[in-house]
């Protein structure tokens, strides 16, 4: 098992391996051990795969140990959610030393995160997450939150959890086409920020071995703890993980959040890249490379979207800051550059 420290404002530890889980109750015992009750949020898919084990491993460690389960999908990430949780904490008698644990994808991290944050002011939370996507990004570094009407994750807050438990054998289980949107956001790492990576998923040929897997898992996490340590509020450097979001999220949110995360996040890196390329600051052999790298995962490099449509709704992203967008680029693989551009020099530059 491989452990990773993030030095936030709160240290934790990420361990990452085959049947990680099974020392979830130790580990309980090690970084909450006044804990007496624990929630465990999960989804109607995780649930019957996975509740029952990490239950009784919580219940070996002699917590009194209850479950919230809501319907799969991000259409539950909703505040009538977070009040069931909140509610059935308050319920049972949850006190400040009590702890919720999110097992599940990036939905049920996000919102088990966003209880805990929220309920008596912010108690410890573990998460637990299941699949490719949260290990590698939603479960580390503290970003938690819910959907309202007017956009995807508007409400939320900044809370590192106590611990995250990134068992590997879970992703047995994941969908295929849940796993390569999962690879959208372990290619991005390798693009902005990590050449070994892009060297690692480009010799595999787009198979990847049980180890391979654990070994790219850890990458991407060490990748994340490193820009966490450095810019932990997403005031500067922890933007660069946004490369391909500002057009992905604009691609989704136009096909009515139908399309998936990271599929769109891949469609908006292709489109970023080929501008680049025009604009003349990405030379044409590497972006080659990176979108070969994309293809090889199965990964969509384009979008029908127009580049009008890209610049007006990049304008409602709530990462826009006043009348400037920050648009992430990479200008060689591992290498990423905010630049600050405004509606008009973001149209100009997808137009090229
Ligand atoms: N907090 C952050 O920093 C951050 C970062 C990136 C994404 N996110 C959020 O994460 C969410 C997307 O995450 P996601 O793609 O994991 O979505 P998800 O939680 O909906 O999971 C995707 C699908 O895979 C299924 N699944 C998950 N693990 C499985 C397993 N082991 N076996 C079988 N099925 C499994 C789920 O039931 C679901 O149907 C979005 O809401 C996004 O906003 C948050
Ligand atoms: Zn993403």
């Amino acid at each position: 098992m491989r452990s990773i420290r993030i030095r936030a404002s709160r240290e934790y530890d990420v361990l990452i391996g085959r049947d990680a889980s099974l020392a979830l109750g130790d580990e309980i015992r090690r970084v909450c051990p006044d804990a007496v009750k624990a929630l465990i949020v999960t989804e109607t898919n995780i649930a019957p795969l996975y509740l029952d084990g990490i239950k009784e491993v919580i219940d070996e460690a002699g917590l009194d140990v209850s479950s919230y389960v809501f319907e799969a999908g991000e259409k539950s990430k909703n505040i009538n959610e977070i009040a069931g949780m909140w509610n059935q904490m308050a319920e049972a008698g949850f006190t400040r030393t009590d702890i919720v644990i999110g097992l599940g994808g990036g939905v049920t991290t996000d919102m088990a995160g966003f209880a805990a944050a929220t309920f008596l002011r912010g108690i410890n939370v573990i998460q637990v997450p299941t699949s490719l996507l949260a290990m590698v990004d939603a479960a580390v570094g503290g970003k938690t939150g819910i959907d309202i009407p007017k956009g995807k994750n508007q409400v939320g807050a900044f809370w590192q959890p106590a611990l995250v438990i990134e068992d590997t054998a879970f992703l047995k289980t994941l969908p295929e086409e849940v796993f390569t949107e999962g690879m959208g956001e372990v290619t991005k790492y390798a693009f902005i920020m990590d050449e070994k990576l892009y060297s690692v998923l480009e010799k595999s040929g787009g198979s990847i071995t049980d180890e391979l897997l654990e070994k790219i898992v850890a990458a991407c996490v060490v990748d994340k703890a490193g820009i966490i340590e450095e810019d932990e509020n997403d005031n500067g450097r922890r933007q660069i993980l946004n490369f391909g979001h500002t057009v992905g999220h604009v691609i989704e949110r136009d096909s009515g959040f139908t399309k998936p995360h990271g599929i769109c996040v891949a469609k908006g890196m292709g489109i970023i890249i080929d501008a680049s390329v025009r604009e003349g600051t990405l030379d044409k052999d590497e972006a080659e490379k990176m979108k070969d790298l994309l293809k090889l995962y199965k990964l969509p490099v384009t979008d029908e979207i127009t580049p009008a449509q890209i610049a007006e709704g990049a304008m409602n992203d709530k990462k826009k800051r006043g009348s400037t967008l920050s648009v992430i680029l990479v200008d060689k693989i591992g290498n990423a550059v905010i630049r600050k551009m405004t509606k008009e020099e973001f149209l100009k530059f997808l137009s090229i």
